[in-house]
């Protein structure tokens, strides 16, 4: 495909061009550690991926966040990228180290000072900002000291006290709100499998990490109404979960089992206040279930405008007599994940959009009334330069396959109000460090040269037209 036929979209061929709904939300999303760099500046304090960063053989050759892409400074040239690509809506999160450095306590205002100017730089170049107050940077101050992170009842009030503030400031021009990044990973490849910070590997304390994230969820959720936000919403990372043979009893309730632990466990008690009783059996199995106090599950339902999706890959599961637990699966002794055969990306994610559609219409059917977005989708793979272009078709038929999934839950009556991209830029991609490449637009880490790839090219082509 030539760089002409992406931008014209003459690469289409005879099926006709899908249209979106009017006012349909496009553009993309990063997060503050995997892009910002400027860890020491502006009196910002170090987070729990500052330290797990730098613990050996924890991050793929040693890689940290201490540059990243530059954008702390880099911002205004991002933002008139971000413009030139049209994006329509840019989701980018706040960290909490720079507003707050010692998590709790004194406010940082010249943090604060830079969000604020980023929203006004993509308000003037006439981007919707859309914020979210945690992906993964906890403060490491509430780590230290035997505080134990979000093991500790306490870190869900200072998140709260934080996201006031923040909203204190931007509200004014930041319409919506996220309170949570994929609690999921926070808590279970944090402080389960530990293969992200703090690196912990103790069940119990997962599952208290997981009820805390989901009460700081809440009583930010009402700091946010209190303030008067717009749009509040939650980020989910959810997935189809199947079972290999939906015959075989054994693999449906393997299958029900790992819908529990990464899919339920969540989206219950957020929507429905009350955590289901499978869910609720594991946290007594794993002695956890004390974490759970009265009046907790009506503070996590405090009622969302949005419910943010990150769909990656679907997972199939089949029952296997005398399979060791999955380490960030508690409770999944006894089953495997089976293969799914098929393309992978360059993280071996199987590619399956159907699963994207599924996903979209399970939602919509079980917990009815809550608008949708795909808040995070997209595909590493290993892209070469060569001269000013990057040629990633591999990217582009991930988004134009996902697209499509999205348009044929739609379709179907889920009420989808919009799709970001993941990622704006290639960026840190946590314990793989900058190894993988999600980005629409390629960083050369050597000169923060940005250049976008032809997804980017493709994708804008989408986004202008509102049809695929
Ligand atoms: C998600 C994260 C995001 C990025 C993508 C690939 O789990 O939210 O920061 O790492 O995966």
């Amino acid at each position: 495909m030539s760089i002409e036929q992406l931008v014209t979209g003459a690469a289409r061929t005879a099926a006709p061009p899908l249209a979106f709904p009017a006012g349909f939300r496009w553009g993309a999303a990063t997060a503050a550690y995997q892009i910002e760099g400027a860890a020491t500046e502006d009196g910002r304090g170090p987070s729990i991926w500052d330290t797990f960063a730098r613990r050996p053989g924890r991050v793929h050759e040693g890689h940290t966040g201490d540059v990243a892409c530059d954008h702390y400074r880099r911002y205004r040239e991002d933002v008139a990228l971000l413009a030139e690509l049209g994006m329509g809506t840019y989701r980018f999160s706040i960290a909490w180290p720079r507003v707050k450095p010692g998590g709790t306590g004194p406010v940082n205002v010249r943090g604060l000072d830079f969000y604020d100017r980023l929203v006004d730089e993509l308000l003037a170049a006439g981007v919707e900002p859309m914020v979210t107050l945690y992906h993964w940077d906890l403060p490491q101050a509430l780590e230290d000291g035997g505080r134990g992170g979000w093991a500790d009842r306490d870190t869900a009030a200072h998140f709260a006290e934080y996201a006031a503030v923040t909203a204190a400031r931007l509200g004014d021009r930041v319409g919506t709100w996220t309170t949570l990044n994929e609690p999921w990973c926070a808590a279970f490849l944090g402080y389960a499998s530990g293969d992200h910070a703090p690196g912990r590997t103790d069940v119990r304390t997962a599952f208290r990490a997981a009820h805390h994230l989901m009460l700081g969820h809440g009583l930010a959720g009402q700091a946010l109404r209190a303030a008067g936000v717009r749009e509040l919403s939650l980020t989910l990372n959810l997935a189809r979960v199947s079972s290999a043979d939906p015959a075989d009893p054994h693999d449906v309730a393997a299958a029900r089992r790992i819908d529990g632990v990464l899919n339920r466990i969540f989206l219950d008690p957020a929507l429905r206040g009350e955590y289901p009783a499978d869910m609720l059996a594991l946290f007594d199995r794993f002695g956890a279930a004390d974490v759970i106090a009265d009046g907790d599950l009506p503070v996590i339902a405090t009622p969302i405008d949005l419910l943010g999706i990150n769909y990656y890959q679907p997972v199939l599961v089949r029952a296997q007599i005398g399979a060791p637990a999955l380490p960030a699966y508690p409770g999944s002794e006894g089953l495997v994940f089976a293969p799914q055969p098929g393309p992978v990306t360059g993280m071996g994610w199987h590619v399956d959009p159907t699963g994207l559609t599924d996903l979209l219409l399970r939602l919509s059917r079980d917990y009815p009334g809550v608008p949708l977005m795909v808040t995070e989708n997209g595909a590493a793979y290993p892209d070469e330069p060569a001269g000013d272009r990057v040629a990633d078709p591999d990217r582009i038929a991930y988004l134009d396959g996902h697209l499509r999934a999205v348009h044929e839950a739609l379709s179907a009556g889920a009420d989808v109000r919009g799709y970001l991209a993941w990622s704006f830029l290639d960026n840190f991609e946590w314990a793989f460090g900058y190894d993988k490449r999600f980005g629409l637009v390629y960083i050369d880490y050597e000169t923060q040269r940005r250049i976008p790839k032809d997804s980017a090219l493709w994708y804008r082509n989408v986004t202008r037209t509102n049809t695929l």
